[in-house]
């Protein structure tokens, strides 16, 4: 018995119980992990801070210098032993894995889903856009589109902008630095979309019917204009064509696109119309009873219009004699408030989709 305990307190032989304890199970407990996480646990429980392999070598200190360096030898040899163990395993583990996979049933990506995916839908600016081309096309009208980067002459002076006219100041218009090919071209971002009159008219004779619908920009920021901004416009070209014809073109499209409601022309000035009229509707939220949308008045200003101008037909080519015509333009955007009852402008482009969802 004595002797048995002095044997167990020598710590040359502790330490040794203990490597050898280490040693006779490591192997087995590795081998039971099935995971990486689980083989991570189990080899810090010997590596570990902790673990039991650590706590040998921190009993080395007690040793008697004599036998330390053997000792050292021991430990460390099994360490090794441990760590080639688990690096083994650890690989083996990646191996199954990998395998289990290229073995498992195919997963079959064309089966539909359990969950249909929520589908989307046109913005508001666009569904109004397609609402106001099918009106058109239904009066007889063609669609057109314009570029959205376009030369001074055919956003302006074409259309009997004075040169000195105000729209064209740095502060209302973008301008745009000329191309290396073209360094005195006078380039913008299109003021308005009234530009595809211009392009048009100078590449296709009457009888004309167009319409076109786009982006527009301007240095306009505030409630109730961003820079970025959509316009619709339309212009009819032939003999004969007066205004009559304008105001039927332009009643019919508001009764179509808003149902039936009261319109009305008042004089107004647009340098390429002559004569020039703005057109009102009844205020769809009121129904022209009078409200904080139409200031009281019973209608909301819908549309720009008017008589094409002589000057207009000969910058493009057409006899101004023989042809006249009518042109209207507007934004989409105040027609699209006005149609879905949306209260404040900016909603249109921050594309939030709890506002979008409601179309
Ligand atoms: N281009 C005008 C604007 O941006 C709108 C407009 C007014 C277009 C009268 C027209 C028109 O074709 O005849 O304010």
């Amino acid at each position: 018995m004595r002797y048995v305990r002095r044997a167990m307190s020598d710590p040359t032989s502790t330490l040794d119980a203990s490597l050898a304890e280490i040693d006779a199970r490591f192997a087995a407990e590795f081998a039971a992990c099935s995971d990486e996480q689980a083989l991570r646990a189990a080899h810090a429980k010997i590596l570990g801070r902790s673990g039991a392999l650590t706590a040998a070598l921190k009993e080395m200190g007690k040793l008697p210098a004599d036998a330390r360096k053997a000792a050292g030898q021991r430990v460390n040899a099994l360490k090794q032993k441990v760590e080639a163990a688990f690096e083994e395993r650890l690989q083996a583990i990646a191996r199954a894995a990998r395998d289990a996979e290229l073995n498992a049933t195919p997963f079959d990506l064309t089966l539909p889903g359990r969950v249909p995916a929520p589908r989307g839908h046109l913005h508001p600016i666009s569904l109004v856009r397609e609402d106001i081309f099918e009106v058109f096309k239904g009066l007889g009208f063609a669609v057109a589109h314009g570029p959205q980067v376009e030369l001074e002459d055919y956003n302006f002076t074409k259309l009997g902008f004075p040169p000195d006219h105000p729209a064209m100041d740095m502060h209302d218009t973008f301008w745009v630095s000329p191309p290396p090919q073209a360094p005195d071209a006078r380039v913008l971002l299109r003021t308005h979309t009234s530009n595809v009159q211009v392009r048009e008219m100078l590449t296709n004779k009457p009888p004309l019917a167009v319409v076109s619908v786009g982006p527009c920009y301007r240095c306009d920021e505030d409630m109730t204009h961003t820079p970025m901004f959509h316009q619709m416009e339309g212009f009819m070209v032939d003999e004969h064509v007066s205004m009559a014809h304008l105001k039927g073109v332009l009643t019919a499209f508001v009764e179509r696109l808003f149902g039936k409601r009261q319109v009305r022309f008042r004089p107004s000035y647009f340098p390429f119309v002559e004569p020039g009229v703005e057109v009102d509707m009844g205020c769809t939220f009121c129904d022209g009873a009078g409200c904080r949308v139409c200031k009281g008045t019973g209608f909301v200003e819908i549309l720009g219009a008017g008589m094409i101008h002589p000057v207009v037909f000969e910058h493009c080519g057409i006899d101004p004699e023989r042809y006249t015509g009518f042109a209207f333009g507007t934004g989409i955007e105040r027609p699209a408030m006005l149609k879905y009852g949306i209260p404040d402008l900016r909603l249109m482009f921050e594309n939030d989709v709890r506002f979008l969802a409601q179309f």
